[in-house]
């Protein structure tokens, strides 16, 4: 555990600085305000493995009164430029019970070591009534699963888990958790300007990754709708909304 979140820092400290530009969905204004659009009338939330809280910065101009931890110093510095950011682990979090009327985690369970610990973390930390959203990059369908687990397994060597919309409302609900509603976001992205803002991989692995997509199966390409635009290798990405509470 310890071994694998140092690695986790060692890899976000590094992109920290440009991690906002690094890759199109994490400031894409579509997918930011359908994470606003769930999170229903403002008051207190929390973004668990904020990263440089793009997210975050979406709800305070929606009134939100914004609250944000992560495991990396970098992406913490970031975030603190525009909320409440502090350093720390998503299994054990420093913030009293009962704090919080939102809590939201985009793009960060795959890489959790024990995810049910965090669950309970965010139970504990949601106010009665409160919302948990969870969002996730996941395939559209079986056509492109296990291509994309494909790709994901070579460009990220901490992920713990490959994640489906049904991987993710499973543990939800295994994890005392009722889901009440579903979201989708598609965004187009790059997967050239991905790998070319991958400072932690090779550049043998950078090149597996962009040969994978623009070499992907014929169904997968179809879906996704990958082309080549200008030497870009671009695809669509699949990003789902649960919005989930306490049962
Ligand atoms: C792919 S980034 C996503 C950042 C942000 N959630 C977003 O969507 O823009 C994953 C983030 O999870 C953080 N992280 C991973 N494991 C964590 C843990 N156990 N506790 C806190 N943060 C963690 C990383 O440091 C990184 O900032």
């Amino acid at each position: 555990m310890e071994i694998h979140n140092d690695k986790i820092k060692q890899q976000f400290d590094l992109r920290s600085s440009s991690f906002d530009r690094s890759v199109y969905w994490v400031t894409d204004p579509g997918l930011i305000a359908a994470h606003v659009r769930l999170a229903g009338a403002p008051g207190r939330s929390l973004e668990m493995c904020c990263g440089t809280g793009a997210v975050s910065r979406g709800l305070k101009a929606a009134g939100w009164d914004c609250s944000g931890i992560d495991i990396s110093a970098g992406m913490v510095s970031e975030a603190s430029k525009h909320i409440h950011a502090q350093v720390g682990d998503v299994a054990n979090m420093p913030f009293p019970d009962h704090s919080f009327d939102l809590v939201v985690m985009r793009q960060a369970y795959f890489l959790l070591d024990d995810g049910p610990a965090a669950l309970r973390e965010v139970r504990r930390v949601l106010k009665p009534g409160g919302r948990f959203i969870l969002s996730h990059l996941v395939p559209f369908s079986s056509i492109d699963r296990e291509h994309l687990r494909k790709v994901h397994t070579v460009k990220q060597a901490q992920m713990r888990k490959f994640h489906t919309t049904e991987t993710l409302s499973q543990e939800l609900e295994e994890n005392g958790f009722s889901v009440r509603a579903h979201d989708q976001a598609v965004v187009r992205e790059s997967v050239t300007l991905w790998m070319r803002e991958a400072p932690e991989l090779s550049e043998a692995t950078r090149q597996e990754v962009c040969s994978l997509v623009a070499n992907s199966p014929t169904d997968y390409r179809q879906l996704r709708r990958v082309e080549v635009v200008n030497g870009e290798i671009m695809e669509d990405w699949n990003f789902v909304l649960i919005l989930a509470s306490p049962k």
